[in-house]
């Protein structure tokens, strides 16, 4: 729990110290959501809106793309060693669950959660497992004239096997379109949350904190690491996902 207290109301009223606001994520959660923002914008940009206009040989596109990698790295690592939020084992649905909680979004009765709700954390594995194999079928791609284009576009590999380089690059091409669609949504649903369920998903990301409250998840997610371990370890997080990204990319004998 943060600190925080109850206004006090009624003249001269003496409420006891209570917390009246509950950490939901941690910093370095929600750094990564906001920078991954930028970055799969940016390869947007790159790419999609202007095209060689703004980068003629891909280098931002591809370090927009290296950038979502090492975020995938690290959001894959934090899953494991972060707060209890960020953890998998407190957020991956049984189907059940999915079940049971689409059920009760539809009549209405659906309980409040601090972390992930079943269906939000079905969304959030679906965008990263689509972001994971988009930014992984980037570097087998090359652009429409076989010049410029991920560090294995050229893969001797890829120079044998045209159907595959041919493969890859579609699915590069469809797998942006199926983002962006699954972004929309993503977006769409948690400003409704935001604004027609008052549950403020949206400034919970940006400032980390909910009100205090009655959450079904409360008993197993909110108890918190101290701020200083976080640090730490996601310090050590993102340096092992800077190592496993571009040592995996160098030794695979790729050019960045
Ligand atoms: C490129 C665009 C975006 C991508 C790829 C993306 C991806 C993600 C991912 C992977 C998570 C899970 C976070 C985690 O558990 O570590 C997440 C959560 C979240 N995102 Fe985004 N996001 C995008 C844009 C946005 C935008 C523009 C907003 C604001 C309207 C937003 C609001 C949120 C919120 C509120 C959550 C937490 C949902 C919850 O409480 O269950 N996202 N997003
Ligand atoms: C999540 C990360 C990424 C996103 C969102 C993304 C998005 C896109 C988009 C929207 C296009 C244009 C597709 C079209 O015109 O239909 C594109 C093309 C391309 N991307 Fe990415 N990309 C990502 C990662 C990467 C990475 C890591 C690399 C290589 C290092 C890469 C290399 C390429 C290449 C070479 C093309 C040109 C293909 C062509 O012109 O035929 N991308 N990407």
């Amino acid at each position: 729990m943060t600190g925080g207290t109850w206004p006090a109301s009624g003249r001269g009223a003496a409420r006891p110290a209570q917390a009246s606001q509950v950490t939901v994520w941690d910093a370095p959660t929600r750094l990564y959501h906001w920078v991954q923002l930028a970055l799969v914008c940016g390869a947007y940009y790159t790419q999609w809106l202007m095209g060689p206009s703004v980068d003629p040989t891909m280098r931002w596109h591809r370090w927009c793309g290296y950038g979502v990698l090492v975020l995938l790295v690290f959001r894959l690592l934090w899953g494991f060693a972060g707060s209890p939020t960020a953890r998998f084992a407190s957020f991956i649905p049984s189907p059940r669950a999915v079940l049971r909680y689409a059920g009760q979004l539809v009549s209405g009765r659906a309980p409040r959660f601090l972390g992930h709700n079943p269906v939000g954390a079905l969304m959030v594995s679906a965008l990263l497992l689509l972001l994971a194999a988009q930014a992984f079928s980037g570097l087998f791609t090359a652009d429409s004239n076989g010049i410029f284009g991920g560090p294995f576009g050229h893969f001797d590999m890829m120079e044998e096997s045209p159907a595959w380089k041919a493969r890859l690059q579609r699915w590069h091409h469809m797998g942006a379109n199926a983002l962006l669609a699954l972004i929309a949504i993503h977006v769409l649903v948690n400003l409704f949350y935001q604004f027609v369920r008052r549950d403020r998903l949206v400034t919970a990301m940006v400032t980390g904190v909910k009100p205090a409250g009655d959450y079904a998840d409360h008993s197993h997610v909110a108890a918190q690491i101290p701020a200083r371990v976080v640090t730490i370890r996601a310090i050590l997080c993102l340096v092992t996902a800077l190592i496993v990204v571009f040592g995996g990319l160098l030794l695979g004998g790729g050019k960045l």
